[in-house]
């Protein structure tokens, strides 16, 4: 049996993928699937500066995300009792594994920490990013740990505003701590979904333990993967659901060898292109920003904008100031623009302003104006130039 798959390789053509043979079957088409498997490994792993090793591919960034979280609450399990000789001060209470975010995480960073100290399996501190910047500040990182805090896990840039937040010097701290905490080191988390194939990303410079890839972000398809750097034998790792055995046994089921490949192909391109992408990007977004305060004038307001804050190369979150001109309404009239108010997974939310965007201080009348611009590797300054006219015509029939 054959099944084929398609999607864009950033080049605009379609990448046919037939790869339906089991990886593990010892007949020709296996071994083919196998060896397909190793290379997407290898080259989802230079995207990230690991070794091929520490990809473990998952269904996408939720079940990366989640299995972090597992991982770090079974490690504090299995290493608190040594470690109480270390924090002996701690016994007189029953203590939990801590964790430790930020307030603007994608729901499967968040829900999955709320699940976890609603249902009294961790306690939880949720950074809230500073309303100057945008980003999490890491002396508030740094302040909220504690002698049981077993992960921190925060976002490399954000899914809405773009802001790109101080992984490196998060984990050059932690790491510090971590030399007192040999029984039970702190366990460091990026969730780099967003980031990738906009800005380079290299897990060992950044100095995380873990890292979460999401295909769909880079042109690839929805398939995702955890780096680990080391699967239990520097970084633990413990696996969620059992049976199957792929994925070095971390994962069940049967690999998934058509999006694997799709994967490693979509990581080749980046690894090969991302000067020019990220080149690209950055100037056609300058460019939109241009038209739109040449258009809107003090009428616009741009919520990826924050003093002394880097912001991803292709993320224009803006609002165009006004009554009646909330976000929702503004994209539902739009006769050529396709976005939407805020994270594209959140678009049944409605007309809320967003979350994000009321953390990050954008006061309430703004954030419901807002609309998530995001430019791609083909968007042209026609395109732009097409946008800002289908907003201009859309304002001035709401208006
Ligand atoms: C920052 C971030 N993390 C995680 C995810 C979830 O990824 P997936 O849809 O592959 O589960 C997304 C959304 O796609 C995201 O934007």
């Amino acid at each position: 049996i054959e099944i084929s798959g398609s999607f864009v390789d950033g080049t605009g053509e379609n990448i046919m993928i037939r790869h339906f043979f089991k990886s593990f079957s010892t007949y020709p088409a296996g071994v083919k699937a196998k060896a397909m498997i190793k290379k997407s490994r290898e080259s989802v792993a230079r995207l990230v500066g690991g070794e091929a090793d520490d990809i473990i591919f998952t269904s996408g960034g939720t079940e990366a995300n989640n299995m972090v979280f597992h991982t770090a609450v079974e490690h504090f399990w299995r290493n608190w009792e040594a470690a109480q000789e270390t924090h002996r001060h701690l016994n007189e209470n029953r203590v939990f594994p801590h964790i430790v975010t930020s307030n603007v995480e994608h729901d499967s960073v968040k829900l999955a920490a709320e699940y976890l100290q609603e249902n009294r399996k961790a306690d939880v501190t949720f950074i809230s990013v500073s309303q100057e910047t945008a980003h999490v500040e890491v002396q508030d990182i740094i302040a909220a740990v504690r002698p049981n805090t077993c992960l921190i896990s925060i976002m490399l840039a954000n899914n809405e505003t773009g802001v790109i937040m101080p992984i490196q010097e998060i984990c050059s701290r932690v790491k510090a701590m971590n030399k007192k905490r040999e029984k039970l080191r702190i366990l460091l988390h990026t969730d780099a979904a967003q980031a990738l194939g906009k800005i380079p990303v290299n897990a060992r410079e950044l100095g995380v333990d873990f890292l979460t890839i999401v295909g769909h972000k880079f042109y690839g398809p929805r398939i995702g993967a955890l780096y680990v750097n080391g699967p239990n034998t520097r970084t633990p790792l413990y696996p969620m659901l059992f049976g199957g055995g792929q994925e070095q046994t971390f994962r069940p089921g049967t690999e998934n060898t058509a999006m694997i490949a799709g994967l490693g192909k979509a990581a080749e391109l980046v690894t090969n292109n991302l000067l020019d992408y990220e080149a690209h990007m950055q100037k056609t977004r300058l460019y939109l920003e241009e038209r739109l305060k040449a258009v809107f004038k003090d009428k616009i307001h741009f919520n990826s904008h924050y003093p002394g804050s880097d912001i991803l190369p292709n993320t224009c979150n803006v609002s165009i100031l006004g009554p009646g001109l909330q976000g929702w309404r503004v994209l539902s009239n739009c006769t050529r623009l396709l976005a939407s108010v805020g994270a594209a997974c959140h678009s049944d939310s409605g007309d809320k302003p967003s979350d994000i965007l009321l953390s990050c201080g954008i006061p309430v009348a703004v954030a419901a104006n807002a609309v998530r611009l995001s430019l791609g590797r083909g968007t042209t300054k026609a395109d732009v130039d097409a946008v800002v006219e289908d907003l201009k015509e859309t304002v001035q029939l709401l208006c």
